[in-house]
């Protein structure tokens, strides 16, 4: 069956066409260091023949849901490096999706700071998902480098 068979995907050789796609778990801890139990979900699918992560926020500025994993502090890069060994070290290939969620967060599980975004427009009708509750989306702040908020 072809869909078992070695691929050539890049530079990368995949030991099957079977590719996990991002998802995204919420198992990290509160200050978005992933344990044992992410350790454990990537390992056993390490059958694949290339693995997503879940999406990683880049920085606590780029961070939206609560409880997912981020890869900018030294704590945070020390246990995904457990992640990738167990992968590794079974034969698989894993690569990180990288994220920043623009206006989709909330200042309650982000010190207070407000989300940042191209636009000053806030999510309406819809509700975001906090430490505190579902809460309405804030007006998101200026991200650094964009000229305009309005459209
Ligand atoms: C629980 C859950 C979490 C997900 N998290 C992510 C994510 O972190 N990043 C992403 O790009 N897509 C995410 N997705 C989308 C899946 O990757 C997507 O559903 C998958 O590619 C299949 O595409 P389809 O739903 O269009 O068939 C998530 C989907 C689910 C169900």
């Amino acid at each position: 069956m072809k869909l078992l068979k070695q691929i050539e995907l890049g530079n990368l050789s995949l030991k099957n066409s079977m590719v996990m796609s991002a998802m995204t778990r919420s198992r990290a801890d509160i200050r978005g260091v992933v344990g044992d139990m992410t350790v454990q979900y990537y390992h056993q699918r390490v059958s694949a023949g290339l693995i997503i992560t879940e999406a990683i926020n880049i920085s606590e500025e780029a961070t939206g849901s609560l409880l997912t994993p981020g890869i900018y502090t030294q704590e945070q890069i020390d246990a995904w490096k457990k992640v990738t060994k167990a992968v590794h070290d079974n034969g698989g290939i894993i690569i990180a999706q990288l994220w920043h969620t623009g206006r989709v967060g909330h200042s309650i599980d982000r010190n207070g700071k407000l989300p940042l975004a191209p636009s000053a427009l806030p999510i309406k009708g819809m509700q975001h998902f906090t430490s505190q509750g579902l809460k309405d989306y804030e007006t998101p702040g200026k991200l650094p480098g964009t000229k305009s908020n309005k459209r």
